[in-house]
């Protein structure tokens, strides 16, 4: 198993945004992680990657506890990630921004590997721009599919893909979810997947838990979670389901 993310709560004062979310992950493994605005997704990926020390609950990745790791310490042992908002280097050039990952990732490159690396990836997500334009010149979706590449070039066994699909069009859907499934065979990554678009979820997760107000409220196939009395009732609406 890849993770092992046990009774995860994250709590902000007097809120408990996740609590006790068990999550696990194998490798070549695509799970889907739904549930309304503010239901603690985010801060479910953020308590486990590294970015917030989780409250309660333990991590393992790869077989070693990892509970309360730093970001930097997690994406070094494989866990890379992609952001809402991604927050790349406004001034380096895309190059630049995912050579960052090849330096800072598994792979821990020097600068002539990390150039080709960061190429590499780039080319495998068919980034649209020229690789030289710097970041600040991007729009949002050309911002996701350079987070992409940063988060590729980093060398993962375990990606988070945090709303990667938001904003595209149905055309530029496809391409992404075929993009996503094919980074998982390429690499056999396994990977969690946030995204509100239920298209992308049913079309790439084998699994999905769907959590509310921070707490789990189902779990199964997309196809059984989507017929859900609870789901439907606090999520998806009764038009989803005809
Ligand atoms: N750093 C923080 N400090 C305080 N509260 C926070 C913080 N981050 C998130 N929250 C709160 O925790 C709850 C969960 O937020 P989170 O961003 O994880 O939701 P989400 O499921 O990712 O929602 P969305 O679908 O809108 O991205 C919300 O009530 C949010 O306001
Ligand atoms: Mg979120």
């Amino acid at each position: 198993m890849l993770l092992d993310a046990q009774r995860i709560v994250k709590n902000f004062g007097g809120l408990t945004a996740v609590n006790r979310v068990t999550l696990q992950v194998d490798a070549g493994q695509i799970v889907g992680l739904i549930g309304p605005n503010g239901a603690g997704k985010t801060t479910f990926l953020n308590s486990v990657a590294g970015t917030y020390k989780p409250s309660a609950g333990t991590v393992h990745f790869l077989g070693k506890e990892t509970t309360g790791a730093v970001a930097e310490v997690m994406c070094r042992k494989g866990l890379s990630r992609t952001f809402q908002i991604p927050r790349p280097f406004p001034k380096l050039t895309a190059l630049e921004n995912v050579m960052v990952g090849a330096v800072f990732g598994a792979n821990h490159a020097s600068k002539t590997p990390a150039r080709k690396r960061a190429e590499e990836a780039l080319e495998f997500v068919e980034f649209p721009m020229d690789i030289h334009a710097p970041a600040e010149r991007l729009n949002a979706v050309q911002l996701k599919r350079l987070d992409l590449a940063r988060a590729l070039a980093c060398g993962p066994k375990l990606m988070f893909l945090d709303e990667l699909a938001s904003g595209l069009t149905p055309g530029e859907l496809d391409v992404m979810m075929a993009l996503i499934l094919r980074i998982r065979d390429t690499f056999g990554v396994g990977m969690i997947v946030v995204e509100h678009i239920m298209k992308v979820i049913t079309g790439i997760c084998e699994r999905v838990l769907v959590i509310q107000y921070g707490t789990p409220i189902a779990q199964g196939t997309s196809k059984e979670v989507m017929q859900d009395p609870k789901v439907i009732e606090a999520y998806l609406g009764e038009e989803v389901v005809t």
